[in-house]
């Protein structure tokens, strides 16, 4: 069993790859499933051989069944994590982030895998609970075909849980931010976005007046939870939220950014994003008292780390 790997699925992307880089470190063997459709190879550390990359699509059921063949457990990760992409093609994205999900638990039954981490999102809670600390037990709104996939995914996981004794850990995800998260697209992270904007000493546009708040979260303590829920003898069933409990604008967020870099970027000013969440904080009671969570990376560090700095 020792020798035996965690499967990754979408570990070739932002938080995966991080991921894959803490179980080497931790002297795991790793597999990763992924359609390189935003991840990347080169996030990969491809030269060490206890890291095998299997290219491939989460939807087909077989080739998950061949990645799971001997693996000890599972972090599944792979979906389009786009909301927008969701919203414009939800068959497409449906695909990837559902049925990717129904296969992994399959295969999982099939091959006596038990442990399995989820990454599911803030995006179940749509609006409720906005401007508060959101809890775990906060009623479910998913208004987009991305939030819906991650919902019914966690009914599934539960269900196969239950039925079937695998043991997910779920963890709805607030704002994760950190090196190799991509800035390519309008609704890409906004961290990522403004860092990789400044850096090139493009303007930056702030859609509506800079004072909403997110839960940032930088990837490197998100990652040692998941290694944590990996590697516990014992899981406790209930989703998890992975927030701060910290509020920062992105008034705050900017300033950061200026101070890292020497200088202000420019900044201009659009009409709110229709729909946009004004505040959104996670209350993390839960992950603070079944995961040591580690002193959080001060917002300021991790916009370093990500410039460079
Ligand atoms: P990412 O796009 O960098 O990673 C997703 C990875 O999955 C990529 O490597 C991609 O190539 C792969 N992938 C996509 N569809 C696939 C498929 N059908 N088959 C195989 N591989 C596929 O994004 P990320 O931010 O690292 O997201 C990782 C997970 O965390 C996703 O499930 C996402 O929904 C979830 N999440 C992220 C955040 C965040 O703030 N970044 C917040 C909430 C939830
Ligand atoms: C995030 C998630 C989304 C999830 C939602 C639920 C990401 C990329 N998105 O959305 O999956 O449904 O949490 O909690 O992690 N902004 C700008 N300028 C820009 C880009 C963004 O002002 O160039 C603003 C947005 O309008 C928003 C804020 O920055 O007010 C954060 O945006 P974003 O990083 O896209 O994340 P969320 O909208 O919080």
């Amino acid at each position: 069993m020792a020798d035996s790997p965690i499967l990754i699925t979408g570990g070739a992307g932002f938080i995966g790859s991080h991921l894959a880089d803490a179980l080497l470190a931790r002297g795991h063997a790793v597999r990763v499933l992924d359609n390189l459709s935003t991840g990347k190879r080169s996030n990969l550390a491809l030269t060490n051989p206890r890291l095998e990359l299997i290219e491939g699509d989460v939807a087909d059921a077989a080739l998950v069944a061949r990645a799971m063949s001997g693996c000890k457990a599972v972090a599944h990760l792979a979906a389009v994590a786009s909301v927008q992409a969701s919203v414009d093609d939800p068959v497409a994205t449906h695909q990837s982030n559902f049925i990717g999900t129904l296969n992994v638990c399959e295969s999982m039954r099939e091959h006596g895998v038990k442990r399995v981490i989820f990454a599911s999102s803030a995006a179940v809670y749509g609006q409720n609970g906005e401007g508060m600390a959101i809890d775990e037990d906060t009623p479910k709104s998913p208004l987009t075909p991305y939030a819906a996939d991650k919902l019914a995914s966690e009914h599934y996981l539960d269900f196969y849980r239950r039925q079937h004794g695998l043991e997910p850990a779920v963890f709805r995800f607030f704002n994760i931010f950190g090196p190799r998260q991509d800035p390519s697209s309008p609704y890409s992270g906004v961290i990522s976005i403004f860092t990789e904007r400044a850096q090139a000493g493009l303007p930056i546009t702030v859609f509506g007046d800079g004072e909403q708040t997110r839960d940032f979260v930088y990837v490197g303590d998100l990652v040692q939870v998941l290694v944590q829920a990996l590697e516990a003898e014992w899981l406790e069933a209930g989703p998890v939220n992975v927030g701060l409990n910290r509020a920062t604008s992105l008034k705050q967020l900017l300033a950061a950014i200026g101070e890292v870099l020497g200088e202000m970027p420019t900044v201009n000013y659009a009409e709110a994003r229709a729909g946009d969440i004004r505040h959104s904080r996670a209350n993390n009671a839960r992950l603070l008292l079944r995961y040591e969570f580690p002193v959080a990376t001060p917002l300021r560090e991790g916009v370093a780390r990500l410039l460079g700095r």
